[in-house]
């Protein structure tokens, strides 16, 4: 032991994750504990004094980088102080954020977008764009670094997610029209009174005229009417357009992603 070295010690390691005690001069300041995300750690909490806790993060990288990882990825939500002074102040990347919609505040009628619900048809091309583009996000948000593997893990998020197409069990898949002009599409899933948006897009050619808030806004009141009190969603860090329309909208972050490579 070094005395006044701050030290992550392993108390427990198994396929569900790690756990570690922090110590300093022998004294425990308290915990952290990772769990375990495709494959790779995740450190998705740090249990002692906010003060303590860049340090304590420190020694938990040390321990990590002593055992062989890469990298290490971290769930950062916005109510957990210690964690938030952990990253703060390190110019980190921001992989991902989650954000949500109080669907108490009321929303306005979108005055041109309608939503209608999508085809079978529609749906054939939109699962082939769908698998090649959330494949091609993984790689750029750092996810995962090897295509092959994000196309594998695409389709067999997709595969979980929609095994039934259009008629999937609690998802609700959407064409939004402009009168009859088609301008992207809406995917939104319903559990309960959550629910959370997986994906929205307009036609390239027609961004920036407003579709993309009105989208939004249409699928918020959707999903009230489907019996939602909150609509989340979750848009990776390098999508920083998507980010500004959705903090214009209202939503709230409530936990950010960030991967460190060793
Ligand atoms: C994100 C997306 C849906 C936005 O659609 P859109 O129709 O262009 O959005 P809007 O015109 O309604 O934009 C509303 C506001 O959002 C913000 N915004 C939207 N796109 C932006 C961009 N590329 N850069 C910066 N701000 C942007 C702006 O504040 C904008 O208001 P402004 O045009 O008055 O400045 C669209 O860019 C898209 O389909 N992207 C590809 C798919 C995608 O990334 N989906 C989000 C997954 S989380």
């Amino acid at each position: 032991m070094i005395p006044g070295v701050t030290e992550a010690v392993e108390t427990s390691r198994g396929d569900e994750g790690t756990t570690w005690e922090i110590r300093r001069d022998g004294a425990v300041l308290g915990t952290a504990s990772a769990g375990v995300r495709r494959g790779g750690t995740l450190v998705n909490q740090l249990d002692v004094p906010v003060a303590d806790a860049a340090v304590s993060f420190d020694a938990v990288l040390e321990a990590l980088r002593e055992r062989g990882e890469e990298s290490v990825a971290l769930d950062v939500r916005a109510d957990d102080p210690v964690l938030t002074a952990a990253v703060d102040g390190r110019g980190l990347t921001l992989g991902a954020t989650q954000m949500l919609l109080d669907l108490a505040v009321p929303v306005a009628e979108p005055p041109r977008v309608t939503l209608r619900p999508m085809g079978a048809e529609e749906f054939v091309a939109y699962r082939a764009h769908l698998v090649t583009g959330y494949a091609q996000d993984l790689v750029d948000s750092g996810a995962v670094t090897d295509a092959a593997a994000a196309l594998e893990a695409s389709e067999e998020s997709t595969q979980d997610l929609l095994p039934d197409g259009v008629d999937s069990p609690g998802q609700h898949l959407w064409t939004p029209y402009d009168g009859d002009v088609p301008l992207g599409i809406l995917w939104v899933f319903v559990e309960g009174t959550h629910a959370f948006i997986y994906d929205i897009e307009v036609a390239e050619e027609r961004r920036r005229r407003g579709y993309g808030r009105e989208i939004l806004d249409a699928a918020a009141r959707a999903a009230v009417d489907l019996g939602a009190r909150e609509l989340g969603l979750n848009v990776f860090g390098f999508n920083e357009g998507a980010r500004a329309l959705y903090e214009r909208a209202g939503y709230a972050t409530t936990q950010r992603t960030y991967r460190i490579r060793f």
